[in-house]
């Protein structure tokens, strides 16, 4: 086992999943000269916090301009973004989404077809601009900085039974809200709040290994007889209970049940604007989930796959084409996580305790071949954010995005 210590060491050392980033202000500076591109300014105007777990009954929100503790200007962040033909549900407001999900749910529920769909021109973030994405990816970043624990949250969930205690800003989901100044646009960069992947001390690690091993993993993480697994569907050999994993990512006290909170509180701030969404890693994977909800333009960056958790979760997929989708995920061919190969007893993600399982994105792979083109080691170095920012800067041009046809994923296993 001597082995395990120096890879662990390592693994801590890089923070792979949670980085304070610099601000890249002279890159900004220049950007602002840049008038040959039509791009437009965002500001970062709330944090929404939300609870999971022993918590899910907290939601808070942090508004920055009645906030002192931000007190340095708030840093613009400039995006480019074009029109594009969107296919998605006609009616899509909160209240029918949850009741839609409520009731694909059921056993039994029949499959509801004939939907309503509408095609519609959509703004969505120019993906073939690489400055739009390294800003994307900043904003990502800014989801990770630490948000004061000050007094100025206001409750927008039932009021928090304060004797629970104050633990509650390292734990849960968080949505930063970016505008422009006409509130036309919106963006939600969202955060699953842990500090690392494979930070094994405390409680606040373990919620998100919780989510993780529930979204990755064929069934509970039941990988092997050693494991703890996080929910109780395992039936025999390679058979799974199907309503059980549903019924167990759907869970009040998980992860995506906090996103359906935060979007609605978002879109209750700004019932006008076109939104958009994107997140790195599990939140890059939340932000891909959440995106299909509303069928809404998402950035993904080194997003774990999220197609099976997709379809257990009975999203909708519109029924065009794939390469037609709205839903990009970015990353690279030198992070394990995003490939989906971080799995077997000798990888970094089963030393950690994280069933990384599945292979299979939803949507379109935009993917940097950093292996062939700049020599980079698969690594979990690589999937870190600063990595990302660093690796877009590198390259003048986003690569080709496509839908994977040939994927598929669990398939040893039966479920029932
Ligand atoms: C978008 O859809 C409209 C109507 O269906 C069509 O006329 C137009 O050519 C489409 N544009 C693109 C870029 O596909
Ligand atoms: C999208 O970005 C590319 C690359 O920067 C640029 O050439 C193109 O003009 C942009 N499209 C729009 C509509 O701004
Ligand atoms: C708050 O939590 C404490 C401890 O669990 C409990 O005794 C109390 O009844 C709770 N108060 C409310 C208003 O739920
Ligand atoms: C819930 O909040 C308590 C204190 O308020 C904190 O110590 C704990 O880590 C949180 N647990 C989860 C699972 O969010
Ligand atoms: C945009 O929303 C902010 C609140 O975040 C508000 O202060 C501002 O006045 C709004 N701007 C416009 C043009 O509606
Ligand atoms: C915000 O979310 C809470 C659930 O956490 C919900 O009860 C409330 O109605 C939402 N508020 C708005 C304005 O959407
Ligand atoms: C998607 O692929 C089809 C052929 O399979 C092609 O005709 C169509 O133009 C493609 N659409 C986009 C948006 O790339």
């Amino acid at each position: 086992m001597g082995w395990l210590l120096p890879l662990l060491a390592a693994v801590f050392a890089c923070n792979v999943f949670a980085l304070q980033i610099p601000l890249f202000r002279d890159r900004l500076d220049s950007l602002e000269e840049d008038h040959t591109r039509a791009v437009t300014a965002f500001k970062l105007r709330h944090v929404f916090h939300h609870g999971t777990g022993i918590n899910a009954s907290l939601h808070r929100r942090l508004d920055v301009a009645e906030t002192p503790a931000f007190e340095t200007a708030p840093e613009l962040f400039y995006l480019s973004a074009l029109s594009k033909n969107v296919t998605r549900l006609s009616q899509r407001d909160p209240d029918f989404m949850e009741s839609y999900l409520a009731y694909t749910r059921r056993p039994g529920s029949i499959k509801i077809s004939g939907f309503d769909w509408i095609h519609e021109r959509v703004r969505t973030p120019n993906i073939s601009d690489p400055e739009t994405l390294a800003t994307l990816a900043r904003m990502t970043a800014d989801a990770y900085v630490g948000v004061p624990a000050s007094k100025d949250w206001i409750d927008v969930g039932a009021p928090f039974n304060e004797s629970l205690g104050f633990g509650w800003d390292n734990t849960g989901v968080r949505g930063h809200i970016f505008t422009d100044d006409a509130n036309r646009t919106v963006v939600v960069a969202i955060k699953g709040t842990s500090s690392t992947l494979f930070d094994n001390d405390g409680d606040t690690v373990t919620n998100d290994r919780i989510n993780d091993n529930l979204l990755f993993s064929c069934c509970c993480a039941r990988i092997s007889y050693m494991w703890t697994t996080v929910c109780d569907c395992y039936e025999k050999s390679y058979t799974c209970s199907q309503t059980c994993l549903e019924d167990a990512l759907y869970a009040e006290d998980k992860y995506y049940r906090a996103l359906l909170d935060i979007y609605r509180n978002t879109t209750s701030l700004y019932p006008s604007a076109t939104i958009w969404l994107t997140g790195h890693s599990l939140g890059g994977s939340m932000a891909a989930l959440l995106g299909r909800t509303y069928g809404v333009p998402t950035v993904a960056f080194e997003a774990p796959p999220e197609r099976l958790a997709a379809e257990r979760l009975h999203l909708p997929f519109p029924p065009v084409p794939a390469n037609e989708s709205t839903i990009w995920h970015v990353g690279n061919t030198a992070d394990p996580i995003f490939m989906g190969v971080c799995n077997g007893p000798s990888s970094v993600c089963w030393v950690g305790g994280y069933a990384m399982e599945t292979q299979c994105h939803s949507g379109l792979e935009c993917v940097y071949d950093t292996v062939k083109d700049k020599k980079w080691h698969v690594s979990a170095n690589n999937h870190r954010i600063k990595a990302v920012i660093d690796m877009i800067a590198g390259y003048n041009n986003t690569p080709t995005c496509v839908a994977r046809t040939d994927c598929q994923d669990c398939f040893d296993w039966t479920f029932s």
